[in-house]
Order: structure tokens, then C-alpha cells, then sequence
């Protein structure tokens, strides 16, 4: 029989296993990774590595000998032909290497980041045929058995947050990969367990990733879900906080202060209005409503929601169903 062309999966593998291999070789890389805390033994359970820069803008070519025709390695990301002159070189240049997995383990893609200072921060792969940025959730191979087992998933923002939430024993922790949480992540992490708390950045973007988290979650959360929204101090994200501060009081802050999806609505839109004028109550109810309205699959949960709207809007349920009575 005919031996198969090597597929898209055999040349991330390759790559994989070349990047681990070079990380072993690099110092600069491994001082790198020892500078921001992480153990050995870490680096080995999220499969680091070491993309080499150097002069040699072709280093893949020590696994394909064939790298100047083989489209494979494009069409994996991992190579890149620039249009005009046809030249082709690495995509992951001097970058320690973040391999992502697929459900079954197999490696899908990679981010990169640079060792000092540098733009883009992180180069992620392109989209592939194997590789759909909205839908993965970097750490899922390696947290799956302990999200089962709290029945809770954490969701972060960054790669280092999930690889130093884990090597401190918070093992139910992955990452949307830097994009915004889609509705396809929020219905992969519902499936996954019956709480999930998001944990992103305290900073600026954090808080508006954390606010389209909820508008995409509020369609989907069904009653006896819990959907909640971990807040950091403004410095901090979740790698920062659990190395200074450790695991114990990291999960003191998602057990004592993360908010229920229902309150962190009410407070951000009570923020908006001022509760002490009548035209503002009005103001919170009518903005209020089309959010509520979202809640079709949490019926139990909306109606709460509702009646706590009515208390800071100070409605009596009379009132609010004077208010709902068909016209
Ligand atoms: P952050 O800027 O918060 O980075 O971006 P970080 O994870 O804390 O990185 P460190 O601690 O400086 O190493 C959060 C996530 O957004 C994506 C990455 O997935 C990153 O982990 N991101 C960020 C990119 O894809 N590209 C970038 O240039 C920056
Ligand atoms: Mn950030
Ligand atoms: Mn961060
Ligand atoms: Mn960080
Ligand atoms: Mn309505």
C-alpha cells in the first residue's frame, strides 16, 4: 500500500516536538521562563518550548529538509511565503512556545511570545483547517479531569495565567486565547461544568473582555447554572495574583468575591443611572429590560433578577405587573 502524505496534525507534531527539543538547548529561554516562575516540571505538563531566531530565518528546515516546497507547513501556520518575492521563513522566530491541543490531545497551534520586549507580545497561529481561534480553549487537555471533578472551570485571558494558576494547584483554569469569549467558548465551558467564573485582567481591557463575557453568556446560562465574574486589582491578572499572593488566597477571592452574573448586571447598570431620582430608577428599568429579556433559557433566574430590578427601582410587583399587563 501507498504510505499516506504526512498531514497537517504530523507537521505540528514535528514542529512540537523541535521547539521542546530547542528549549532544552536555549539558555536564554530557560532563564526566561525560570525569570517569570515557571518549574520544569510545569514547562514539561503544558509541552514548552523555544522557537530559535538567530540569523537563520528557516529553522524548521532542520525537520524538512523539504521546507522550500512543502505547502504543508504553511497551511499548519508555521511557515510564512511572503507574496511578492515568494521567500519563505518561520512564522515563530526567538519566541518561548505555547502549544495548543485539541480534545484529543493532538497539537493544533501555538502561541509565541517574545523573551524581552517586542511586538506583537504574542503571535499566535492563523487560523487553519485544524486551528479555529473562537472555539479552543488553550489548558482544556490538561484541566479537563479536575473541571469534572470541582464541576468548575475558570476562565482567564493569558497563556502564563492558566500554565501559573495550574503549577499552584488551580487546575480547573484555561484561557480563551486573547480573543473575546465567544458564544461558542461560553457554550463549550457550560457543557464543562456547572460553575464558571471568568478571571480576566483587573485591568481596562479585563473588565470590558468580563462585560462581553456576560452579554454573550446571558442567552445560554440555564437555571441551576452559576455564571460568575472574578474582579482583580487593576495591577493584577491571575498569574501576577497567585504568585504573590498563593492558591489559597486566590480561591478565597473567587469563593467570598466573585459576583453572580445577576449582580454583576445590576451593578454595572445601576452605575449607569442615579438611583436617587425617580427619572433615574425609570432609567435603570428601561435599560434593564432588554438584558433581561436575554435570560430566555434561565426563567427562575430571570424572574429574581427582575424582582430584585423592581426593589432598586423601587416597583412593587404590583407595580411592575401594571407595568407588563398586555396593552
Ligand atoms: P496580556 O497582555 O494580558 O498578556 O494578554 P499576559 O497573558 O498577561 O502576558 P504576560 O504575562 O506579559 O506574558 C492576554 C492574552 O491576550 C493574548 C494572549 O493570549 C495573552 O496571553 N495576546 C496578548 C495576544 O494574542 N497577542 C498580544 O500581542 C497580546
Ligand atoms: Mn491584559
Ligand atoms: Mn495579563
Ligand atoms: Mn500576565
Ligand atoms: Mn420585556
Amino acid at each position: 500500500a501507498e504510505k499516506a502524505a504526512p498531514g497537517i496534525f504530523e507537521v505540528l507534531k514535528a514542529a512540537f516536538d523541535f521547539y521542546r527539543a530547542a528549549l532544552k538547548k536555549s539558555p536564554e529561554a530557560i532563564a526566561y521562563f525560570r525569570k517569570r516562575g515557571v518549574e520544569g516540571k510545569t514547562a514539561a505538563r503544558f509541552g514548552l518550548g523555544y522557537a530559535p531566531g538567530g540569523d537563520d530565518w528557516q529553522a524548521l528546515k532542520v525537520i524538512y529538509p523539504d521546507y522550500d516546497w512543502n505547502k504543508l507547513l504553511t497551511e499548519a501556520g508555521l511557515v510564512i511565503e511572503k507574496e511578492d518575492t515568494k521567500r519563505r521563513y518561520d512564522r515563530f522566530r526567538d519566541r518561548v512556545m505555547f502549544p495548543i491541543f485539541n480534545q484529543r490531545g493532538a497539537v493544533i497551534g501555538f502561541g509565541g511570545r517574545v523573551l524581552g520586549q517586542g511586538e506583537p507580545k504574542y503571535l499566535n497561529s492563523p487560523e487553519t483547517p485544524v486551528f479555529e481561534k473562537g472555539r479552543e480553549l488553550y489548558g482544556l487537555t490538561q484541566a479537563r479531569a479536575v473541571i469534572r471533578e470541582r464541576n468548575r472551570v475558570l476562565v482567564t485571558e493569558g497563556y502564563m495565567d492558566v500554565v501559573m494558576l495550574h503549577q499552584h494547584g488551580v487546575e480547573y483554569a484555561v484561557a480563551s486565547l486573547g480573543t473575546a469569549c465567544t458564544p461558542e467558548h461560553v457554550k463549550k465551558l457550560l457543557k464543562l461544568a456547572d460553575e464558571v467564573v471568568f478571571g480576566f485582567d483587573g485591568d481596562k481591557a479585563g473588565r470590558r473582555a468580563a462585560w462581553r463575557a456576560l452579554e454573550n453568556a446571558m442567552p445560554l446560562v440555564r437555571d441551576g447554572k452559576e455564571v460568575r465574574f472574578l474582579f482583580l486589582p487593576p495591577e493584577h491578572d491571575p498569574d501576577s495574583y497567585v504568585q504573590e499572593f498563593g492558591r489559597e488566597a486566590f480561591e478565597r477571592l473567587i469563593d467570598e468575591e466573585a459576583l453572580p452574573l445577576s449582580q454583576y448586571l445590576l451593578r454595572e447598570l445601576s452605575l449607569q443611572v442615579d438611583l436617587t431620582a425617580e427619572e433615574g430608577r425609570a432609567k435603570l428599568w428601561h435599560i434593564a429590560h432588554p438584558y433581561l429579556d436575554q435570560l430566555q433559557e434561565a426563567p427562575v433566574l430571570r424572574l429574581l433578577v427582575q424582582k430584585r430590578l423592581g426593589e432598586l427601582c423601587q416597583l412593587s410587583q404590583a407595580d411592575m405587573s401594571q407595568l407588563q399587563a398586555p396593552r
